[in-house]
C-alpha cells in the first residue's frame, strides 16, 4: 500500500515561504498530476515528497511512515525529470542496469528485470546502443526504463516530456498512462500544462503561488471550477471570462455587461447571489454555437452575433464573436464554413453559464 500523505507541507527558502501549509492524500495507485504556472511550487513539492528538499514545517508520510527525516535513497521511490541526463559513454542496457550494478543485484536479475522493463516500454531493440544513437523519444523511454529497473512504490515525474516535441509528447503521454495501468505504482507528475494534466492524470492538484486552488478528477475540474483561475487555467481554448453586475429586471436576475449586453440567469437553488453585485460571468466556446433551430433552448438564449476572427482546426473551428458589443469566443463544428464578418445567429448554452464573485474570484452560482 503506498500511499502519500502531505500534512501542512511547508517550505521556505530562508525568510521566503514558497510553499504554504498544503495538505494531500495521495491514493494508492493513484495517478495525480501537479499543475500550475511556472513558479507556483510544483517541482519544490515534489522534491519534498522525493527527499530532495529538506521539509522546513509539516509531514510527508509513505504509507504509515513518516518519512521527513528518511533520506532519498531510502524512500523507495524513483524520479524522472525534464533533464534525465543518460551516461553518454554507456549503452541502453548499462545505463538501465546501473542503479541496480551499484546496489549488488545478482547478474540474472539485472538482466531479467532490464528486459522487462525494456519490454513495457518498446526498447528491446535499442539495448545495445548508446544515447546518441536515439531519438528524443527513444532517450526519454530509456529514462523511465530506469525508474522502472528499480521496482519503486513511487514515481515522481517532474515534466519529463517538456523536451519532446508536440507529436512525440501525445505519444508518450500514451505510453506513460499503459505504463500506469500495467505496473499500477503511485505516480505523482508535475506539469504545467494543462492538456497533460486532464489527458493523465486519475485527480489533478492545481497550485498557484504555492497553494492548493482545487482538486479534483479531470472533468471535475473542468465542470465545475471553484474560482476563476481554475476556470482559466483547465480548458482550452480557456473560458470565456467577463466583468459584469447582477441586475434585475423585473422579478428575474441578469448580467449586465458595461456595453450594454444582457444575459438571463437560469434559475439555481444555491447560488449566493445578489442585485448590484459585481461579477465575473463563465461560459465556456463549446457552450456558445451556431443556433441551428434546436427546439430545447430558450428564445432568450438566442443572440445576433458577428464573427471576428475564425481559428479553424479541422475537427472544430473557434469563432471570435461580437455579440452586442460583448467579446466572446464559440465554436463551431469543422465542416461548417464559417467566415470573418458573417452575421450570424448565436446558442447560449447558460445550462452551463458559471458566475464567479468579481472580489473573492470564487464561484457563487
Ligand atoms: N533554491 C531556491 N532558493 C530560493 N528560491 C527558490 C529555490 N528554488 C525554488 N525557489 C522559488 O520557489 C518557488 C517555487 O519554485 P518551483 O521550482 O517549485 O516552481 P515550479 O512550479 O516547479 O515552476 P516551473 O514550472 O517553472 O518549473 C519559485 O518562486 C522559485 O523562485
Ligand atoms: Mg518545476
Amino acid at each position: 500500500m503506498t500511499t502519500i500523505s502531505l500534512k501542512n507541507i511547508v517550505k521556505k527558502y530562508g525568510d521566503l515561504e514558497v510553499v504554504h501549509s498544503i495538505n494531500l492524500e495521495i491514493k494508492d495507485a493513484e495517478f495525480i498530476v501537479l499543475v500550475g504556472p511556472s513558479g507556483c511550487g510544483k517541482s519544490t513539492t515534489l522534491r519534498m515528497i522525493a527527499g530532495l528538499e529538506e521539509i522546513t514545517a509539516g509531514e510527508v508520510m509513505i504509507g504509515t511512515r513518516v518519512v521527513n527525516n528518511i533520506l532519498a535513497k531510502d524512500r523507495n521511490i524513483a524520479m524522472v525529470f525534464q533533464n534525465y541526463a543518460l551516461y553518454p559513454h554507456m549503452n541502453v542496457f548499462n545505463n538501465m542496469s546501473f542503479s541496480l550494478k551499484l546496489q549488488k543485484v545478482p547478474k540474472p536479475e539485472i538482466k531479467e528485470r532490464v528486459n522487462n522493463a525494456a519490454r513495457i516500454l518498446n526498447i528491446e531493440e535499442l539495448l545495445n546502443r548508446r544515447p546518441s544513437e536515439l531519438s528524443g523519444g527513444q532517450r526519454q523511454r530509456v529514462a523511465m526504463g530506469r525508474a522502472i529497473v528499480r521496482n519503486p512504490d513511487i514515481f515522481l515525474f517532474d515534466e519529463p516530456l517538456s523536451n519532446l516535441d508536440a507529436k512525440l509528447r501525445t505519444q508518450m503521454r500514451v505510453e506513460i498512462k499503459q505504463l500506469h495501468q500495467r505496473v499500477k505504482n503511485t505516480i505523482v507528475y508535475v506539469t504545467h500544462d494543462q492538456v497533460e494534466a486532464m489527458t493523465l492524470g486519475d485527480r489533478i492538484v492545481v497550485l498557484k503561488d504555492g497553494r492548493i486552488e482545487q482538486v479534483g478528477d479531470p472533468i471535475e475540474l473542468f465542470q465545475n471550477p471553484v474560482n476563476t483561475f481554475v476556470a482559466g487555467f483547465i480548458g482550452n481554448p480557456p473560458m470565456n471570462l467577463i466583468d459584469g453586475t447582477i441586475t434585475k429586471n423585473g422579478e428575474n436576475l441578469k448580467i449586465s455587461f458595461p456595453d450594454g449586453f444582457k444575459l438571463p440567469i437560469p434559475d439555481k437553488p444555491d447560488a449566493k447571489i445578489n442585485e448590484g453585485q459585481p461579477i465575473v460571468m463563465g461560459l465556456r466556446a463549446q457552450d456558445i454555437f451556431l443556433e441551428e433551430g434546436s427546439n430545447d433552448i430558450p428564445e432568450d438564449w438566442k443572440f445576433d452575433a458577428e464573427i471576428i476572427v475564425t481559428e479553424p482546426l479541422g475537427s472544430e473551428t473557434y469563432m471570435h464573436l461580437d455579440v452586442g458589443g460583448l467579446k466572446i469566443t464559440g465554436k463551431c463544428e469543422g465542416r461548417r464554413v464559417v467566415h470573418p464578418n458573417e452575421k450570424i445567429k448565436l446558442t447560449f448554452n447558460l445550462n452551463h453559464l458559471h458566475i464567479f464573485d468579481a472580489a473573492s474570484t470564487k464561484s457563487v452560482y
